[in-house]
């Protein structure tokens, strides 16, 4: 493992495995992620309320589930993920749906979308808050990348009826504490709320912010 290899946040040690898929398994991850997490994609989706000709940016998208149910409900797709492989999956997926051209995915991170400022009505991250490098450089950009009144919705495994395989990654009320105050601290608002399969923080970039 590399020594520049980024590190989380959280755990502070570099990414590995389901947390950032890369090399030869790295497709066969992405295809137990897209089976495993449906029922806490389509949770989000619904949650999200995307609305036609919403433009929407998906931080860490994996296989590209989420992408695709936002590419079908009439969206404009845009998303960042560190792992080139997880770029050619999802990519392919979104070809499904739509011309190449119509969808554009880079590699990149939460800490470094590459995107101009003020560009999405909605931003929305599933299961890799914890991956980041830092919690107050993720939400600062996707504050900066949201116009003002736009949306962020960041998901993590867990809710009231979580799977067997989520149960094992809920993560302990302090951390979930901690990412709701980091949040707080850039948005100067947000919530934290527990759905079925999944906990959820939202926040409101707000039109003076
Ligand atoms: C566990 S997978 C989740 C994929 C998908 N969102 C899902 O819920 O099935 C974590 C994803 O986050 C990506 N990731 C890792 N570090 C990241 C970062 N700093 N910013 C954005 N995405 C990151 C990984 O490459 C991987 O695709």
């Amino acid at each position: 493992m590399s020594e520049n290899a980024p590190k989380s946040w959280l755990l502070d040690r570099p990414l590995t495995g389901f947390a950032l898929p890369t090399g030869r398994w790295a497709k066969l991850m992405g295809w137990f992620m897209g089976r495993g997490n449906l029922a806490e994609q389509r949770e989000v989706f619904d949650t999200v309320a995307i609305r036609t000709d919403e433009r929407v940016l998906e931080v860490g998208y994996g296989p590209g589930i989420l992408v695709e149910y936002f590419l079908r409900a009439g969206a404009t797709v845009s998303g960042v993920d560190p792992s080139p492989d997880m770029r050619e999956m999802a990519t392919a997926r979104a070809r499904k749906v739509v011309h190449s051209a119509d969808v554009d995915l880079r590699v990149g991170t939460a800490e470094a979308t590459t995107f101009p400022d003020e560009t999405f009505d909605a931003v929305v991250s599933v299961n890799n808050v914890p991956m980041w490098s830092s919690l107050e450089a993720g939400f600062a950009e996707l504050h900066r990348v949201l116009r003002p009144g736009g949306r962020l919705v960041v998901a993590w495994h867990g809710g009231t009826q979580p799977t067997r395989l989520a149960k094992g990654l809920a993560l302990p009320e302090d951390v979930l504490d901690r990412i709701v105050d980091a949040m707080r601290d850039v948005f100067g608002d947000g919530e934290r709320q527990r759905l079925g399969q999944v906990e959820v923080f939202r926040a409101t970039r707000t039109a003076g912010g």
